[in-house]
């Protein structure tokens, strides 16, 4: 069965049928720009115009990259303040006309990730990382999210994690690879003090480059991790589209989450 996913993110908003069955896009992705400011009405006209570019009609999952609770868009770190409290859901069933289901982006690559993924058949905590315009979190355990955990929001060093570590903010700041693969090292220290996960996943636009960073990212941890658990750090199997097969997840009665 094929279900529409849609992935809002900070600098894009892309989109493409998900094979359910697989967990795969069905047809290769169409990405727009996402419009700054990134105002609910022109997002909205956005993810019309992927969707309608498919010439879909049924029902679609979208993400967002804030705090979703019960369709309602409740924080907006990286986009428009019109988000906050908006009953996003609705807002995009009514303009879609169809049925519509909002998740927030990290969360559902995280469920993407637990199924098809390289979080498959781990039953411990997992957590996934996505690092963007933001840095996303997803918690699991025994399989099931912890929905909303926002830990790219934790300080470090008295700043917040994700204007020190996303890759907006490598790219922000000019970080190399050694330099910002130090700061995700130090931030996956306080995690693993925190959390004491099984597995590390990391997502978002960077899973495609892991061969530049997990290297760097293993020899800071092997010189200043003593005394915790050091649990793997792995790529996101799906890479960015773990976003857009975990959105058309959400919208499947089959998998409500
Ligand atoms: C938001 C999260 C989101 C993350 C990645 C953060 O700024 O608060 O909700 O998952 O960015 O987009």
């Amino acid at each position: 069965m094929n279900v529409f996913g849609v992935d809002i993110g900070g600098s894009g908003i892309k989109g493409a049928p998900v094979d359910l069955e697989r967990g795969e896009l069905a047809q290769e992705r169409y990405k727009v720009l996402t419009p700054h400011p990134s105002r609910p009405e022109v997002v909205v006209a956005g993810v019309e115009e992927v969707v309608r570019h498919f010439g879909w009609s049924g029902p679609v999952g979208v993400t967002f990259p804030g705090v979703v609770v019960g369709g309602v868009t409740r924080t907006a770190a990286n986009m428009d303040q019109g988000w906050v409290g908006l009953d996003a859901q609705r807002l995009l069933a009514d303009a879609l006309d169809t049925p519509v289901t909002v998740r927030n982006d990290a969360d559902a690559a995280g469920i993407a990730e637990m199924a098809f993924g390289s979080g498959k058949g781990h039953d411990g905590t997992v957590i996934l990382l996505t690092f963007g315009t933001g840095i996303g979190s997803a918690v699991f355990v025994g399989g099931r999210l912890l929905p909303n955990t926002e830990l790219g929001h934790l300080e470090l060093g008295g700043h917040e994690a994700e204007k020190q570590a996303s890759s907006k903010a490598k790219e922000d700041h000019q970080l190399s690879w050694e330099h910002w693969a130090e700061r995700v090292a130090e931030y996956l220290a306080h995690l693993e003090m925190l959390f004491s996960p099984e597995l590390f996943v990391i997502g978002g636009g960077v899973s495609r480059k892991s061969d530049k960073f997990l290297p760097l990212i293993e020899a800071h941890r092997r010189s200043r991790l003593k005394q915790h658990g050091r649990a793997p750090i792995v790529p996101a199997a799906l890479k960015n589209n773990a976003g857009i097969v975990g959105a058309a997840m959400g919208a499947s009665a089959a998998n409500v989450f």
